[in-house]
């Protein structure tokens, strides 16, 4: 059932007595939130706006929501667990009022169940106002400690209700909605993005940021907030970008931006370069589908205008200087997930490349072991949101010991480009299945123009080679279009698969990575057991899983590196003697392959450093077709998010 405040909490009374019974028998809990915001003040019905936007956002994980509009009889809010059409069946049932003015949420908990009650928004004590919250209120224990000394009664689990209180007590007080604002964030610790709506204070939003994202869009005579842009990009392709720790008060015709403190802060406006189309499935049946098939464009787009008039290669904003970038004598990528993947095939090509050592570390796991970072050692971090909170708190971590971090990111203004000291986008258009597909890829080459952008500082590599390289590179998006020509061949061993419950990957040298890859759309998609291996490393230890049937798909490397390309030959017929059914990847025209390969998925001829690009691909899309024929939802798998900034 949902809860509806109204002013004075007339309607919340029951809510209350409810959750205070949970909250007294279970141990302190708090929220951690990977969420979507949304806020709107303008001319239209708040509540066809806020739900629009929360339903662009639902890739982004979650497990309840709710929205709050501010009517001329108070505030209403309704939430209600589960997906995000539990909430609107509940408002076709009871439609809230009309309102010029609302926010809404979509929670994904981790403490703290995902019930109504936890579900934000979250009211003040007295039903004023209501707030939504992305991140963690580190300091909340002390907060409600003090809350309750003072008779507050909390009725949820969450961290987020404090604020609510917090902020209502000050209105209560007489202070505005803005000033409630920074001064309440000026007490809290930890990660967070909160939005509010004051029932006295008509016509306005005020939000804050603090490691957690937050966009302002910009309408005419209408003004948006959201985690996401997204969330408003049916009704404005105009944004602005907020920094770490500012407060953003919107009203109909416009936006002040200040400090925590109230001092007027900079913020930077920008033009979304991708449209509501972008952000739609365009007749495919998952986002995940259209985004396969969108990589041949969004590594063009990657590519596009990176070399000056004289044929040099440039990047998007690099704030490091030559001298800086000749002295690098490390680089350590540090990436999250499929990004990581993306990572350890960069490394091959940066090392060859540059001939400097890279290292390639999961960002949850680097900081923790003390990692050997000099002002020489140049960071490279690699997110499609730039919000993972792993990610950014690595790179924080290697700015403090004086390191340079270049990001690579596909998300405009994003808090990891923010915080970097040069950014590579991605310029892949907004990716909205969970599962990374054209992130991927265009990170690897956004990653391999790093590669050859240093080995051009460097002097490494002759201006001659490098032009070589970029050339082959431009054949990349049509060698891809072929491998997607071919994806009924896909489809028919998803087909044939759809009873297994175990599938290997096995590849070597850039083939590796692509394997761990394939294994990771399997798990997330299909949630089969699944594992990428490298080759070599069969007879140590995995080949005692192979047993008779078993799938084995194997990504043999272009034939031109023989002994590396004779070897996976043999991995794989060692696995077929043991019974396995194999799926060969192999370039066109390798006979030798033939023989041993059940199924055999032929790739366009690449060099090897570029052959993780079409290799993915029948990866990618095998993954998706297994998991759609199994009936599960590709976009928004299950205990999966989008975006994680929780660390
Ligand atoms: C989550 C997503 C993955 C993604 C990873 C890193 O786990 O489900 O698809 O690869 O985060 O995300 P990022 O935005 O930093 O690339």
């Amino acid at each position: 059932m949902s809860t509806r405040h109204g002013m004075g909490g007339r309607t919340g009374g029951s809510a209350r007595s409810r959750s205070r019974t949970s909250a007294v028998r279970k141990a302190p809990a708090r929220v951690t939130a990977m969420c979507g915001i949304v806020g709107y003040v303008g001319p239209r019905q708040a509540e066809q706006v806020v739900i629009g936007g929360l339903r662009r956002m639902e890739y982004r994980g979650y497990d309840s929501a709710g929205i709050a509009v501010v009517t001329d009889a108070g505030l209403v809010i309704a939430k209600k667990a589960g997906k995000l059409a539990n909430l609107t069946a509940e408002l076709a049932d009871h439609p809230l009022p009309p309102s010029s003015q609302g926010i809404g949420h979509t929670r994904w908990a981790t403490h703290g169940g995902p019930t109504d009650g936890n579900a934000h928004p979250h009211a003040s004590a007295s039903g004023r106002v209501a707030v939504v919250h992305n991140g963690i209120i580190e300091n909340f224990a002390a907060l409600r400690a003090e809350l309750q000394a003072e008779g507050v009664t909390c009725i949820s689990e969450t961290d987020t209700e404090i604020a609510a209180h917090l902020i209502g007590r000050e209105l209560d007080r007489g202070s505005a909605l803005a000033d409630t604002m920074r001064t309440v964030c000026l007490r809290l610790e930890g990660a967070f993005t909160l939005v509010a709506v004051d029932a006295l204070t008509p016509d306005r939003i005020v939000a804050a940021r603090r490691n957690s994202p937050l966009v302002v869009g910009v309408g005419d005579g209408e003004m948006f907030v959201a985690s996401d842009v997204a969330a408003f990009i049916e009704y404005t392709r105009e944004a602005v970008e907020l920094g770490q720790d500012q407060v953003v008060e919107v009203t109909p015709d416009g936006y002040v931006v200040t400090t925590f403190s109230g001092e007027p802060a900079d913020s930077r406006p920008y033009h979304i370069d991708w449209d509501l189309s972008a952000a739609e499935k365009g007749g495919y049946d998952w986002f995940m589908r259209k985004e396969i098939f969108e990589q041949p464009r969004a590594v063009a787009d990657t590519l596009l205008g990176r070399l000056d008039s004289e044929g040099r290669l440039v990047l998007d904003e690099i704030r490091i200087d030559d001298a800086e970038l000749r002295r690098v004598d490390k680089i350590v990528i540090v990436a999250c997930g499929t990004a990581f993947y993306a990572g350890l095939v960069a490394k091959y090509a940066i090392e060859h490349w540059t001939r400097v050592p890279c290292e390639v570390e999961i960002a949850s796991e680097f900081r923790y072991r003390d990692p050997i970072i000099t002002p020489t050692t140049l960071v490279v971090t690699i997110s499609q949101s730039g919000e993972t909170a792993d990610t950014l708190m690595a790179i924080r971590h290697a700015r403090e010991q004086h390191a340079k971090v270049i990001a690579i990111c596909n998300t405009n203004g994003a808090t990891i480009p923010r915080e970097s000291d040069a950014v590579i986008y991605t310029h892949a258009g907004p990716e909205i299945g969970v599962a990374s597909t054209k992130g991927f890829t265009t990170q690897v080459v956004a990653c391999y123009l790093l590669g050859l952008y240093l080995a051009q500082v460097k002097g490494t590599k002759y201006g001659d080679e490098i032009r070589e390289l970029l050339e082959e590179m431009d054949e990349l998006p049509e060698k891809m279009q072929r491998v997607l020509d071919r994806v009924d061949t896909y489809a028919a061993l998803a087909q044939d698969f759809i009873d297994r419950k175990s599938v290997l990957f096995l590849g070597r040298h850039v083939g590796y990575p692509v394997a761990l890859e394939g294994a990771l759309k399997l798990k997330e998609l299909s949630y089969l057991h699944a594992e990428g291996f490298p080759a070599g490393e069969l007879k140590h230890g995995p080949i005692a899983l192979v047993e008779p049937g078993l799938p084995v798909f194997a990504i043999v490397p272009p034939q031109g590196r023989d002994q590396l390309h004779d070897k996976v030959v043999s991995n794989i017929q060692e696995v077929r003697a043991r019974g396995a059914l194999t799926v060969v990847l192999a370039e066109e025209g390798d006979e030798e392959v033939v023989p041993y390969a059940d199924v055999l998925i032929e790739l366009p001829r690449v060099s090897t450093l570029f052959q993780p690009l079409v290799a993915v691909i029948p990866l990618q899309f095998f993954a998706c077709e297994l998991a759609t024929l199994l009936g599960h939802d590709v976009d928004q798998p299950r205990n999966l998010a989008k975006s994680v900034t929780v660390e």
